[in-house]
């Protein structure tokens, strides 16, 4: 089925879940409460969105209430940039356990392929070289005491990406990626696929709500649209479908439950081959680009550099 997939850990990620970046404490916990009581069972968290503490007081209460069981929940969580020196990575990850209320994650992912000097906010010029091989034998420390029962990346590149694969002993099991109908990410797919890491699509329905990012991107695209209409579905419905149709996890995000239920019902029914095609000729354009995280003259002095051309 659709419904999941298999990690090369052997365990199952669930092809939806709910994505809670820029969802605003206060807010965050009930749309996690609301989520988990229609369906959803993947919460796709990171420390740096700041509401991993509101998450953990919906989760205990989901867990005490009955309504779900820790082990049927898929929960992941991200280390952020100014944590990667090997010797933080273990309090990092406990920070979010602590804020969560877990005693293990299902996922830990680095967030960026960059180290920010400590104490530092999102500049290109407080980015400091990673040193991933020391701080992936700390991920893999992780896994291996079981309190990240997957260990993954985000926003690798396919260079960045086999860089991992070439010295890790635990291969990441998946990396999350930007990933929708305008951004298809084809190369590295083919990467992922050829070497059993699963992709994870962030931003699948183009973050329509963030400032600096133009909102005509996925949900009004002429072709999303013009399936959309064909099939008797939302723009947002195809979005996900096409994602899932990809075999690709998607996380929207959203606070609303009329949108927690529409972006779930993407399961019994699929775009045929001829409206999937369509998509297909969508003109590409990287939202997310990470311009924050360049500087010249610094560690990645160019967008292109960060993406190593896959921009
Ligand atoms: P809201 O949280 O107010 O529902 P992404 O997951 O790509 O980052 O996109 C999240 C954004 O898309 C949020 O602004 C969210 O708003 C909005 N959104 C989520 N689901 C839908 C939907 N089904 N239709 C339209 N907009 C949606």
């Amino acid at each position: 089925s659709t419904r999941f997939f298999a990690l090369n850990t052997g365990a199952k990620i669930p092809s939806l879940g709910l994505g809670t970046w820029q969802a605003d404490p206060g807010v965050v916990g009930n749309a996690v409460i609301a989520a988990v009581k229609v369906g959803y069972r993947h919460i796709d968290c990171a420390r740096i969105y700041g509401n991993e503490k509101e998450v953990g007081q919906a989760l205990k209460e989901l867990f005490e209430d009955g309504t779900v069981r820790r082990e049927d929940l898929f929960i992941t969580s991200k280390i952020w940039c100014s944590d990667l020196a090997a010797e933080d990575v273990p309090g990092a990850l406990q920070s979010s356990l602590d804020d969560l209320q877990l005693d293990y994650l299902d996922l830990y992912l680095i967030h960026w392929p960059c180290r920010l000097k400590k104490g530092s906010g999102l500049s290109g010029e407080a980015v400091v070289p990673l040193d991933i091989n020391s701080t992936w034998k700390t991920m893999e420390r992780l896994y291996d005491e079981g309190k990240a029962r997957a260990i993954g990346v985000s926003n690798f590149s396919c260079k960045k990406l086999e860089d991992v694969l070439v010295i890790a002993r635990v291969p990441p099991a998946v990396n999350q990626v930007e990933c929708h109908p305008c951004w298809q990410q084809r190369k590295l797919r083919t990467v992922c696929k050829a070497r059993n890491v699963h992709l994870s699509g962030y931003s699948p329905l183009g973050s329509p709500g963030t400032a600096w990012i133009s909102s005509s991107a996925v949900l009004r695209n002429p072709a999303v649209k013009t399936v959309a209409e064909k099939l008797g579905r939302s723009p947002a419905q195809v979005a996900l479908r096409w994602g899932v149709q990809m075999g690709h996890s998607v996380l929207p995000k959203t606070t609303k439950e009329a949108r927690l239920r529409e972006n779930m019902d993407i399961f019994d029914w699929s775009i045929p081959e001829e409206l999937f095609a369509k998509l297909e000729e969508i003109e590409q354009v990287r939202l997310i680009r990470g311009d924050l995280l360049v500087h010249e003259g610094g560690v990645y002095s160019s967008v292109e550099e960060l993406w190593d051309g896959e921009i």
